[in-house]
């Protein structure tokens, strides 16, 4: 039996998440520039690269795969991946497979995705609005991702979304989220705006605390605070009215860092042990330098002793405080 991945603050590291490619076909405005410069094909980890690594991580005691990108579902091949880690599901060593999406790709991927073993997506949406969804991801249809989610759910797969609050823009859509959300029987997650990466335009003046969306939801339903949690960040509570569960991700207003379970890989082969930190560790020179697993698996254990308590994530003095130069799509969210 390995000795299982334990953190300097006793923290067990269950939970990879792995970007495979930081393109997408979309340019969410709160997480990419509109022209945007992406790494050359050459730098990515090949699949056969991505496999070693997650196999590793999975001898090492990691029980949830979440595939992330940019959108993982526009690298080439990438259901070849996914069919690979099947065998872990298979071994019961890995518990859950899984991938955050645009949705985009999704009316494609879906059947496939179920029969390798997926059996939950989370799919980024912000508004129900056609006019809106193309501005906010700069040319994105929202019919194609509805079709998307369609798809999803007729393959058996559970949905949830995620939402990112932004004043000004979605909280006049707060009740139709929901409401829709529910109808459809899928959990709904929203996510505080968080600074990273350069983009267009300023965070701060789209910042939605949580705890307002909270306000503004219990004055229509009654929650009831859940204990129950994913395995991921998010807080979620019951309305009590529908029975739906709504999650909230806070990390500028509640920080959730006292309980982290995960750390992240980066399409390159960089390990972040956080996302609200600049430090990482580079795996795909050991993975590189010898076909055997030892130095790749020396190198994990040296990088999880260096995780940090938590982020450096503040909005409070009115400005970005803590902002990370990388973008989201580099790790993966
Ligand atoms: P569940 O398994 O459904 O709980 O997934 P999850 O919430 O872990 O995954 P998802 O990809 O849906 O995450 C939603 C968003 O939560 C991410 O894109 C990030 O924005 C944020 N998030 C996830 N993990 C962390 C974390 O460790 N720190 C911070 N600050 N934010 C995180
Ligand atoms: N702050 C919060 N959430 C973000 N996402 C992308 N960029 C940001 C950001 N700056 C979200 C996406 C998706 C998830 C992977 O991360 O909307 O739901
Ligand atoms: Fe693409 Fe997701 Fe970023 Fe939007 S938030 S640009 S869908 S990676």
């Amino acid at each position: 039996m390995e000795t299982p991945l334990i953190d300097p603050f006793q923290r067990p590291i269950s939970y990879l998440r792995v970007s495979v490619t930081d393109r997408c076909d979309f340019r969410c405005a709160y997480c990419m520039a509109e022209h945007m410069t992406f790494l050359p094909k050459k730098e990515l980890l090949t699949l056969e690269e991505l496999d070693r690594m997650c196999s590793t991580f999975v001898r090492l005691g990691v029980e949830k795969l979440r595939i992330t990108g940019g959108e993982p579902l526009v690298r080439r091949d990438i259901m070849t991946f996914f069919r690979a880690m099947t065998r872990h599901l298979d071994s019961g060593a890995l518990k859950e497979l899984t991938l955050t999406t645009n949705g985009s790709q999704l009316h494609r991927f879906s059947k496939d995705l179920f029969d390798a073993g997926v059996r939950r997506v989370n799919i980024s949406l912000d508004t129900l609005d056609a006019d809106k969804f193309a501005a906010i991801t700069r040319w994105g249809r929202l019919d194609n991702v509805l079709r998307g989610i369609d798809a999803a759910q007729e393959a058996g797969l559970r949905v949830k979304i995620n939402a990112v609050a932004l004043k000004g823009f979605n909280d006049s859509e707060l009740f139709t989220l929901t409401d829709w959300a529910a109808s459809r029987d899928m959990d709904l997650t929203w996510i505080e705006v968080m600074p990273m990466g350069d983009i267009d335009e300023d965070r701060l003046t789209q910042y939605w605390p949580l705890r307002d969306l909270r306000a503004d939801l219990e004055s229509r339903y009654t929650l009831t605070d859940l204990a129950e949690r994913t395995g991921g960040p998010a807080r979620y509570v019951k309305i009590n009215e529908t029975g739906q569960k709504i999650g909230f991700i806070t990390p500028l207003t509640h920080n959730f860092c006292e309980s982290c379970n995960r750390v992240r890989l980066t399409c390159t082969g960089e390990l972040y042990m956080c996302l609200g930190q600049e430090d990482m560790a580079d795996l795909r020179a050991p993975l590189r330098a010898s076909p055997d697993d030892a130095l790749l698996e020396q190198a994990i254990r040296a990088a999880i002793a260096l995780k940090p308590k938590g982020h450096d994530f503040d909005y409070s003095r009115q400005q970005v405080g803590g902002k990370m130069s990388r973008h989201m799509s580099h790790t993966g969210g």
